[in-house]
């Protein structure tokens, strides 16, 4: 897979992606990133890459050629590429859109900073905006870090174990529940026996009780359109047991 980032700061993703399993991927050629800075297309002496906004209101906001030059070169190196664009107002992401991205072969991600972008830059060169959530970061930097690191580990290859992937919160509809690992016991608190127990089918049939009564207590909204089969409600009805006792 192949990434091409938009940048002011090209160092802060470069750095961030050069470690655990996301930077094996890019150190055994499984992925590859190609940053783009638009300060090397800025304009006049300071290479100015932003202006006041029209109509007045705080901060600054990047300017048209700058980035439009860097989107053009950025395009040239990956012709198949969709240009996503970071930002608050974008659709917010989710793991069956991190899914879907994975499936490309090649994505362009913008960056922006300051107050934002000229719009004409969204309307002319970008095909989606996506948010990493409902808070406002300074910058689309982290975003971008993100949605590479979310996208890279569903890429093939890339995790050891790709069966963890079918385990992860999110992936089901519901949450990871806990993991636990030597030593057996510590501060009084034991591993549950469960997991001692070598019964394959009674530690499968656990986490399922966990993720469900997770889920369920927490974050119910994931579960939408999810059908519970009767073995399912069972387990909930126990969870809820256990966890009242
Ligand atoms: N840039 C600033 N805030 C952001 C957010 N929440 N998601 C993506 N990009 C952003």
């Amino acid at each position: 897979m192949k990434f091409g980032v938009v940048t002011l700061f090209p160092s802060m993703v470069e750095e961030a992606l050069k470690h655990g399993v996301v930077g094996n991927g890019f150190n055994a050629g499984l992925l590859k990133l190609t940053t783009y800075n638009p300060r090397d297309y800025g304009e006049g002496n300071h290479h100015s890459v932003d202006d006041k906004p029209y109509g007045g209101g705080a901060g600054m906001v990047m300017t048209v050629n700058p980035l439009r030059k860097a989107i053009k070169v950025a395009r040239c190196e990956h012709r198949e590429a969709r240009v996503i664009y970071l930002c608050p107002q974008g659709e917010v992401l989710n793991q069956k859109l991190c899914n879907e991205f994975s499936s490309s072969k090649e994505l362009i991600l913008l960056a922006g900073r300051y107050e934002g972008i000229d719009h004409r830059v969204i309307e002319l060169d970008v095909d989606k905006e996506i948010s990493i959530g409902d808070y406002v970061l300074s910058g689309g930097e982290p975003a971008v870090i993100v949605l590479i690191d979310a996208i890279s580990r569903l890429c093939s290859g890339v995790l050891g174990n790709p069966k963890a992937i079918k385990s992860d919160s999110h992936s089901d509809k519901l949450l990871e529940g806990p993991q636990f690992t030597r030593p057996r016991e510590i501060d009084g608190l034991s591993v549950p026996e469960v997991l001692l127990s070598g019964d394959h089918k009674a530690i499968e049939k656990w986490r399922r009780k966990q993720a469900l009564g997770l889920t369920v207590t927490r974050r119910l909204d994931l579960m939408q359109g999810l059908e519970l089969s009767f073995d399912d409600r069972e387990l909930l009805k126990q969870y809820k047991r256990e966890i009242k006792s």
